[in-house]
Formats: structure tokens, sequence, C-alpha cells
């Protein structure tokens, strides 16, 4: 949809969700075998999108391509480890033509400062930040190649908001996404290619399910508390933005960071 039709709205013109429509596009989603990256395949996947998967589980890959062939939808499992640009090359170009994609696949990591080593904080820059830096670089590569435009998702997380005890590796990597998001938006724009980040909250997640019983249930209660709407993020509620940034109608957001957090904490 473009702004003329926008603003000449009437009986007939295309319906407001049409910009959300993805029919026709093709999108790559990294950690696509669980949690925010499964929701937003499949979400994606109903917008229309042909989407490509990968996750180094290959399990939790056929599950979500299940999840979008069963609706009626079209998906290929890519299983690829991240932190292997050749693996990540090879996926963008059996995607072909891509208009989309979204670097989600990551990693939790917790260790106080004193106690973090030089293999922890290796192994979650590798995943976190170097994962989503080859998924962008090689799927830009593709698509000014191709002379076509797109929309890139990169993963932040409310970590680059705050600081908390134990999260220096994680939310370090995570600043580093938000760089990168706006150093490649500042650089693709000319091309067509918008780059935009999502930095959720708290999010029910098996990410965030590893704990006893009884920590999750404390978590949660805390979260309910702080959030304004009174309840825990879903994977869908990330999936919708990612939705948004990967569609027209963000046609021109760039550079951005958007927070599906709930309310709980509100930056400028
Ligand atoms: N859950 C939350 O509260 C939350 C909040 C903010 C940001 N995030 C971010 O959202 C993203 C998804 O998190 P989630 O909660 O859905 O976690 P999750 O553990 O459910 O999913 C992460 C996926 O990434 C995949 N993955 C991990 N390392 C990989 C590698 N080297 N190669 C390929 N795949 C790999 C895993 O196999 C898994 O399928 C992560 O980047 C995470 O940091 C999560």
């Amino acid at each position: 949809m473009t702004l003329r039709q926008i603003r000449s709205y009437g009986p007939g013109m295309p319906t407001p969700i049409a910009p959300y429509d993805l029919t026709g596009r093709t999108a790559l989603i990294t950690g696509a075998a669980s949690g925010i990256g499964r929701a937003t395949a499949v979400l994606l996947a109903r917008a229309g999108a042909t989407v490509h998967c990968a996750d180094r589980d290959e399990q939790g890959l056929a599950r979500t391509a299940a999840l979008i062939t069963d609706k009626g939808g079209t998906a290929h499992a890519h299983p690829l480890d991240v932190t292997d640009r050749a693996q990540v090359r090879a996926a963008v170009a059996a995607a072909g033509s891509l208009d989309i994609t979204a670097a989600v696949a990551g990693i939790m990591h917790t260790s106080s400062v004193l106690e973090t080593r030089d293999e922890d904080l290796d192994r979650v820059f590798a995943v976190n930040f170097k994962g989503v830096l080859y998924a962008c670089q090689e799927s830009a590569r593709a698509m000014i190649e191709a002379g076509r435009p797109g929309s890139l998702v990169t993963m932040a997380s409310g970590a680059v908001d705050t600081a908390g005890p134990g999260l220096l590796c994680y939310s370090a990597a995570k600043a580093a996404v938000v760089q990168l998001t706006k150093t490649l938006a500042a650089e693709a724009g000319p091309h067509g290619i918008r780059v935009n980040a999502v930095a959720p909250g708290w999010i029910r997640t098996p990410m965030t399910g590893r704990h006893s019983p009884e920590a999750q249930e404390q978590t949660e209660a805390a979260m309910v508390r702080m959030s304004p709407l009174r309840r825990v993020g879903e994977p869908e509620d990330v999936a919708a933005a990612v939705l948004y940034l990967a569609s027209d109608a963000s046609s021109f957001m760039t550079g951005q960071i958007l927070r599906p957090n709930g309310g709980v904490v509100m930056p400028w």
C-alpha cells in the first residue's frame, strides 16, 4: 500500500491490514526451532511468506515446519549453526530471492563480571553477536546483488536498557547487536534495505523456563507486578513486532529499536 493509497483510503481500496500481507515474500528466520523464533516463523508464514527456518535443533525445526505446513503454509528447514558463516551463507543462497531476514537465534548466559571467563565471552558473542552479524551480512549482500529491497530484523533485548547482576556477556552482546542494526541501517538504506531491532522484555519461552517451577513462578509474578498491563510476554507478542518491522507497514522505519516489553521499561 502506497502513501497515496493510504491518504485516499475509501471503498474498494485495500484494507488497512494490507501492508502486513507478505504474500510472495521470502523470509529467513534463525532460531526458528523454539520460542520467539518459532512464533515468528509461524506468524510470517500466516501472513503469506515462504519461510526458511534455520536452527541447530533439527527436531525443533521439523516441529516448526509442521506447524506451518499443517495450516497450508510453505516452510523449509535449514539445520545450521549460526556461528558458522559458510552455513549461514548456504541457507541464504538456498532461500533464493530473499526479502526478509529475522536473526533471532540466541543463548542466555549468566556470570558475575569477576567470574566471567574468556570462553563465556567468546561463546555468547559468537552466537548472540556474530550469529546475527553473519545473517545480516549475507542477507544484505544477497539483496543488494539481486537489486531487491528488503527488511532485516535483529533480536536485541531489554537487557540493553538496564543493567543487572550476572548479565555482562549477554547484555554486551545485545548492545553490539543494536550498534550493528543502526550502522547497517545507515549503510544499506540507500539500497532499499531497512534494518531494525526488537528488544523484548521478559518473555515466557524455553530460554526463560529453564529454572525450577518455584523460581519460574516467582519471576513471572514479579513481571506481572512490574508491567502496567499486568501480564507476562508471550512469544507471539514479539513475533507481532517482527511482522510489523518485516512488512511494508513499517516502510519508513529503519535503525530503530522496538520494545515489546509490557511497559516494564519505558526508555526515551
Ligand atoms: N525469552 C526472553 O525473555 C527474551 C528476552 C529478550 C530477548 N530474547 C532473545 O530472543 C531470542 C530468542 O530467544 P527465546 O527466548 O525464544 O529462546 P529459545 O531458547 O526458546 O530459542 C532460541 C533458539 O536459538 C537456537 N540457537 C541457539 N544457538 C544457536 C546456534 N549457534 N545456531 C543455531 N541456532 C541456535 C536454539 O536452538 C533455539 O531454538 C534470543 O536471541 C534471545 O536472546 C529473549
